[in-house]
């Protein structure tokens, strides 16, 4: 078979990037081989993102700059893939008739058939999106990627999708339009996956979905019928023999459970960190977003969550200018940023998603004020999370080394900090080191390794 080459470019979130892979595994039983840019690719794919209106822009200013490339190049195919291929649809091919094939969420792991298609029968847009989705098992290979192509491959850190989609519908979002209904993976074909990726050199696992605590409620996702929640799932991955770390994102503060939370007591290898997605600071915005939670019980999760671990490092999500959001709304964000004191948040400006509620909503807040909201945001949550650095210094931390190419080692902390270290010994990506953390930083920090972990 003649090898081509494909080039992936992706956008968003982690689960795009898992996404990625398996549409790269998937091409490589066709002939294809991964290549690290655009120029001497015979497939350029982009793995869209539309939660935010300049997400999707940015998709399609490069789109449209391909253009060009397929001028050049006619035998070039051009592939959408992600949230924006699910949202737009057969409306890419017509806006942009240099597209050859326009992917599903749904439909990533079929791309090699269809590709062959497009040659056959010309453009193909596949965005069949399926309420009972069953979501196919493909044993993830660590040499489907060349490792050169993208710097977020590493094959020491993966990620394992466990659900699909969401049922939330909070009311600013588009990921229950792109993604589909939620739908749990089977339990057995997670722990298959985990083990494969251990036998295979992975020290640590990030477990994927929009909501994982609601992992299992949807259907039935043990073999034998019982029920089986999110917390079970943890428990026997972590049992994986050679699993030195576990994450998890994403998490609803709603269906947060105590027995979840009593996890970073009881499992050694689930890492302290906590990603936990709180939107708002008033009660009134939070209702009108649909999180079906009030401030007060955000926060005693948060003092239950300190009470079980009391080292976590907390991060958030924030919105801000959500429709009607007055000058007091947005002050209770600001209280409740003092209250937690995150380690460390992300930020947006509102923005107005195709197919949400919250687009139809009156009261649309004003460009510059969401700016100055913004601005004012996050030049707290710096302070915040500079304090929180200065609090590592003098301690002693594991770090999972990342990389050891040059003089000095990057490496992670369980709670999720970058550390620096000058290179004293030799170490290789996803081995541990105990370090004493000399310095902070604003972004990370720096330390001296005392000996191997
Ligand atoms: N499932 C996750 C969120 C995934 S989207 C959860 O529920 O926490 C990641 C973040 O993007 C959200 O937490 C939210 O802060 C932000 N976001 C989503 N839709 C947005 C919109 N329309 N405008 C601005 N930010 C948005
Ligand atoms: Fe979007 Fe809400 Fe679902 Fe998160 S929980 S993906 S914010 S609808
Ligand atoms: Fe973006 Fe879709 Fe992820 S909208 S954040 S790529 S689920």
């Amino acid at each position: 078979m003649e090898q081509k080459v494909f080039f992936i470019k992706t956008f968003g979130c982690q689960m795009n990037e898992r996404d990625s892979e398996i549409m790269a595994q998937s091409l490589s039983t066709y002939g294809y081989v991964e290549g690290m840019d655009i120029a001497g690719a015979d497939l350029i794919i982009l793995n869209t993102c539309s939660i935010r209106a300049k997400a999707e822009q940015k998709v399609m200013s490069m789109l449209g700059y391909l253009r060009k490339n397929k001028k050049n190049k006619p035998d070039l195919k051009i592939c959408v893939a992600g949230c924006v291929a699910q949202q737009e649809g057969k409306r890419i091919l017509k806006k942009m008739p240099h597209v050859d094939l326009v992917v599903g969420t749904q439909n990533i792991y079929n791309i090699g058939e269809l590709l062959l298609e497009s040659s056959k029968n010309g453009p193909q847009a596949a965005i069949g999106l399926d309420d009972k989705y069953d979501i196919p098992n493909l044993l993830p290979t660590l040499s489907s990627r060349n490792q050169d192509a993208t710097i977020s491959i590493q094959p020491f850190r993966k990620f394992v999708t466990i659900m699909q989609g969401c049922n939330n519908y909070c009311t600013y979002c588009v990921v229950p339009h792109t993604r589909g209904r939620e739908v749990s993976r089977k339990s057995n074909d997670i722990i298959d996956e985990v083990n494969a990726l251990v036998k295979g050199g992975t020290k640590e696992i990030t477990l994927l979905g929009q909501n994982v605590n609601s992992y299992g409620k949807t259907n039935s996702v043990s073999d034998n019928g019982n029920s089986y929640s999110f917390s079970d799932l943890l428990r026997e991955v972590s049992e994986v023999k050679g699993l030195k770390r576990l994450r998890f994102t994403t998490s609803n503060p709603k269906d947060l459970t105590d027995d979840l939370m009593r996890c970073f007591q009881n499992i050694d290898n689930l890492c302290h960190q906590f990603h936990l997605p709180v939107q708002a600071g008033s009660d009134s915005v939070l209702k009108k977003m649909n999180r079906k939670y009030t401030v007060r019980q955000y926060l005693n999760l948060v003092d239950n969550l300190r009470h079980y671990c009391p080292e976590i490092a907390l991060t958030t999500d924030v919105i801000v200018g959500f429709p009607g959001e007055s000058p007091e709304d947005f002050e209770g964000t600001m209280n409740l940023l003092e209250k937690v004191q995150f380690h460390g948040s992300f930020s947006f400006k509102y923005s107005d998603r195709p197919g949400t509620r919250a687009g139809s909503f009156e009261e649309k807040i004003d460009e510059t004020i969401k700016s100055e909201r913004l601005a004012r945001f996050q030049a707290r949550q710096d302070e915040i999370s500079f304090k929180r650095n200065r609090e590592y210094v003098g301690k002693i931390k594991t770090v999972m080394v990342e990389d050891c190419s040059n003089d000095s080692v990057k490496s992670r902390t369980e709670t999720n900090h970058i550390v620096h270290c000058a290179k004293t010994i030799d170490a290789r990506p996803g081995d541990c080191l105990d370090v004493t953390i000399t310095r902070a930083g604003q972004h990370s920090l720096q330390g001296k390794i005392i000996n191997p972990g």
